[in-house]
Order: structure tokens, then sequence, then C-alpha cells
């Protein structure tokens, strides 16, 4: 479970999160939607510890993200994080791409972090590519790349950021489909995305950020049937 509790995070001057409460179940599928500079990929940073933060608290599975205490290695382990565009070792192939962090960071033998790494490529769908360089990839074939790295470190949560929002549209779909097989696996996912009908085919609750707060959180039906904000239902109405 990851539990955010009054978070405050602030850049200089500039606070971008203005006290955030947030708890997300295991198994749960939630989806973050917001303008641009509404704090949404500052959440995805802070939950993981890349970013510090001003007040308040995150919690997953119990452990405080930002305790001197906390070990910060082992604590990402759990929280695999994709982003819109992953630089993949060009030099690598993907197979070898995919097993990098199994043998670097966990240090897992090669035979077992290939085995894995050819299970994830697999489930992605990239059974045909793992000799391949990942500049022979599409950008649908590299985000599932990506994907499927992050998955290859077994993690009990994934945070997608915007993970097709680089992509031609005719490789969205391919993306977003990972990203349902996923969901429908049990994988406890946040992904923000502007991809407003997955947000509704796939998530448990949607969450709506603006300037720094979330302004909204319900379950897709009312979130898109019946907004109560009125941000909210000024966001769909421009993203309709
Ligand atoms: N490292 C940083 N240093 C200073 N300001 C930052 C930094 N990262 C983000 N910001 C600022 O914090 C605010 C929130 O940014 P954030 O990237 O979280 O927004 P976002 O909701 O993800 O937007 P987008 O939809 O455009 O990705 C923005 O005003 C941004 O300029
Ligand atoms: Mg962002």
């Amino acid at each position: 479970m990851i539990e955010i509790q009054d978070l405050r995070k602030s850049f200089g001057p500039l606070e971008v999160l203005k006290g955030i409460d947030l708890t997300v179940a295991k198994g749960e599928v939630l989806t973050i939607v917001g303008g641009s500079g509404s704090g949404k990929s500052t959440l995805l940073t802070c939950i993981n510890g890349l970013e510090p933060i001003n007040a308040g608290r995150i919690l997953v599975d119990g452990t405080e993200v930002h305790a001197k205490s906390t070990n910060l290695d082992k604590l990402r382990r759990k929280i695999g994080i994709v982003f819109q565009q992953w630089n993949a070792f060009p030099h690598l192939t993907v197979l070898e791409n995919v097993m990098l962090a199994p043998r670097k960071v966990l240090g897992q033998p090669k035979a077992q972090a290939e085995e894995m790494a050819v299970r994830q490529l697999t489930h992605v769908g990239l059974a045909d590519k793992l000799a391949v360089y990942p500049s022979r990839l599409s950008g649908g074939q590299q985000q599932r790349m990506a994907i499927a790295r992050a998955l290859a470190m077994s993690p009990d949560y994934m945070l997608f950021d915007e993970v097709t929002s680089a992509l031609d549209p005719m490789l969205v779909g391919e993306v977003l489909d990972t990203l349902r097989m996923l969901a429908s696996e049990g994988m406890t996912m946040i992904c923000v995305t502007h991809e407003m009908k997955f947000a509704r085919e796939v998530s448990d609750r949607v969450a709506f950020f603006h300037q720094g707060v979330m302004a909204e959180i319900a379950a897709p039906e009312a979130f898109f049937e019946a907004p109560t904000r009125p941000e909210t239902r000024a966001f769909l109405a421009a993203t309709h």
C-alpha cells in the first residue's frame, strides 16, 4: 500500500504540491490526470524517493520513503517507474538491457537474469526482438522494452509517467494494451496519462491534479460522468 499524507513539495519559492493526501491500495490502478505543471510527475518522483519533500510523509508498505533510516535502494526495488522516454544502452541488445539491473542491482546470476528478461520481454510481446539493438525498435517497442526492464526487477508497484506521450498515435495502442494487461494481472499501478479513454477503462479511481492540489478523486464513472468541481469540468471539456 502507498500512503501519502499531507505531502508538500517546493522547488525554491514555488510550491508544486500543496498538501496531497492519497492512499493507493494493493492491486489498485490509479490514474492521475491534470494540466501541465500541476505536479503529477513531481508526485511520482517523490513516491520513488527521487526528490526530497518539504512536509508530510509517504509510506510504502509502512516504510517512510523520506526517513533518514530508510534504505532507498532497497525500497526502489519494489517500485518500477517508466517515463515518457527511456534511453536504453545503445551498445547492448534488448535482452542485455533488460538483464542489466537484475544483474547489477540484485546481483542475480546470468542464467537467472536471462530467464527473467526473456519472460518479461515475451510478456510485453517482444520475444522476437531479444537480440536486436534498441535503435532498431519502434517507439512503442522501446516503451514496451522499458516496461519489461522495470518488470524484470519484480516490483510490487509500477509508476507510469505519460508513457505514450512521445509516441506516434499509431503506436499508442500497443503500449496501452500492455498497461491493460498488467492491470488485469493485479499489478498496483499509478499512471499519469493524457489518455482519457484509457483512464476510464482501466482505472479503479481517477485523480485530477490542479495547481498542486488533488482537486478531485473518484471512480471513473463518477469522475467522467459527474465531476463535482468546476476545475475538473473545465479540464474534461478541454480534453474531449
Ligand atoms: N527539478 C525542478 N526544478 C524546478 N522546478 C521544477 C522541477 N521539476 C518540476 N518543476 C516545476 O514544478 C511544477 C510541476 O511540475 P511537474 O513536472 O510535476 O508537472 P506535471 O503535472 O507533470 O506537468 P506535465 O503534464 O507538463 O508533465 C512545474 O511548475 C515545474 O516547472
Ligand atoms: Mg509530467
